[in-house]
Order: C-alpha cells, then structure tokens, then sequence
C-alpha cells in the first residue's frame, strides 16, 4: 500500500518567526483533525533546526528542499546529507524545476544527488515535468520519462521504497493555472506505468506519486480523488496554515 502524502515545499520564504509561528497555527489547526496522509512541510535551510524542534510531538515531518551530492568538502555555501540527517531531517525533495532551470541542475547531476541521498539514508521527494512549449508540442509523456529514467532508472529495485515522485509540470507552478485531474491522472498512470515496465508491478503499485502545481483547497478535492494520484507538493498554499490544512483534509 503506498503512502498518502502532502508536503509543502515553502521555497525561500519565511524567516525564524515566521516558521516558528506556521508550524504553531499548523499545529492548532491540525490538533483537531484525523489525517490519514502524511504531512510533510520543506522549511528553507537555516531554519530546518527550528523546524524539527517546533514539530517535536506533532504529526509534521521536516524535508530540506535541496543537498549537495558530494559528502564533504569545498562547496562553498552548500549542505550535504550528513548535515540533514545530524539536524533530524529524513526526507529531502531532489530536482523541483526551479533548481533545473535557475540553477542548472541537470538529469546526470540530480542522479548523482540521488545517489548520495540513498547511500546516506535519505529519503527523495523527486521532482520532474514538463515545460509548456513541451506541453504545447505535445512532448510532455517524453520529456517526463526521460526525467525520470535518466535520473532515477540506474536504481535498484531494493531503492525505490525510498523514494517519492512528484510531477509538477512547469507550466502549472505558481501560476494559478492547475493541470486539469484528467491530466494529472494520465501523467500519473503513464510514470506508472514506465516504472513497471523497467522494475516490476510491485514496485510501480508502492510508490507513492504526488501532483505539483497551483493546488489549492478548492481543487485538492478533485485532483486527489483521482487513482494514481497519491497527494500533493503545495507551494504557495502551503505558506498559509489554513489553506494547508484545507488541502490536508481533501483526503
Ligand atoms: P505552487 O503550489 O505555488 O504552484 O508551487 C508548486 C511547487 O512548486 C511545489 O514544489
């Protein structure tokens, strides 16, 4: 049986206070509430610390939104995996396409990033989609798998019950534009379907494969419901406890 998931990935917004203060409205508004999905909130780097303190005794999980690939060394201003698992984090998210393509990180260096993540014992919250020229070209089942093979593909079966997907097509973030259920259960049942054919049906069923992409309480609902879609990778809508949790209950 695979997970249900939702995780926030704040990106580079709030500072200490400000964490400290949307964990304790998460938790307020969460206390009353029987999930039955993980909840899962990326807090930027510095204050992953605080994070993990302040959710002590609470159903949230902590995930870094990034990490080296190298375990040590000089990289000035990067954090490896050892730093993540020394502050309590176990989970981290790989690949969101602001790291492709503002930074430049490419499908070989996320497959090293990969690496090194399940060696240390993480666990990957992996991030792929497509474009809206791909979209428009009709490319978008290519450009995905080939995310995703050329990453992940390498693995052994014995890896994957550590990793999480997340298809979040660029077109779709930040944007207030969602991908329509239809296409995000297609999309789903296609990666599916690509993970069975090179693994097995085992693992393709027990991985849990999220959405990303303006969802929001009112269309969590919808989305979710559909079959191979497992949860969701909340950006704006996670930066607000109660919208958040708005999205936690549409399971
Ligand atoms: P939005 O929910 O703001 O569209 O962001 C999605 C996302 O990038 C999550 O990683």
């Amino acid at each position: 049986m695979r997970n249900k998931i939702v995780a926030g990935n704040w990106k580079m917004n709030n500072n200490a206070t400000q964490t400290k203060a949307l964990i304790n409205d998460l938790k307020a508004s969460l206390h009353n509430i029987k999930t039955n999905c993980r909840v899962v909130i990326a807090p930027t780097s510095i204050n992953l610390s605080l994070a993990v303190q302040e959710t002590k005794d609470s159903v949230i999980e902590v995930s870094a939104q990034n990490m080296h690939q190298a375990s040590n060394g000089a990289y000035t201003g990067e954090i490896s995996a050892d730093m993540l698992l020394d502050v309590g984090i176990n989970t981290v998210i790989l690949g969101h396409s602001e790291r492709r393509t503002l930074f430049d990180e490419s499908d070989e260096l996320l497959a090293e990033k990969v690496n090194t993540a399940l060696e240390k014992g993480l666990e990957i919250i992996f991030c792929f989609g497509e474009s809206l020229n791909d979209r428009k070209l009709d490319n978008h089942f290519l450009e995905v798998g080939s995310q995703v093979k050329k990453s992940l593909f390498h693995l052994p079966e014995a890896s994957w019950k550590n990793i999480i997907l997340a298809y979040e097509p660029v077109w779709a973030i930040g944007t207030g534009e969602t991908a329509s259920p239809e296409q995000a259960q297609e999309m789903h049942a296609f990666i599916r379907q690509i993970v069975e054919k090179k693994y097995n049906k085992e693992v393709a069923e027990n991985v849990s494969i999220l959405y990303g992409g303006s969802v929001k309480p009112s269309n969590a609902v919808e989305i979710f419901s559909k079959e191979d879609v497992d949860g969701g990778l909340i950006g704006g809508a996670s930066l607000n406890a109660s919208d958040f949790t708005g999205i936690i209950t549409a399971f």
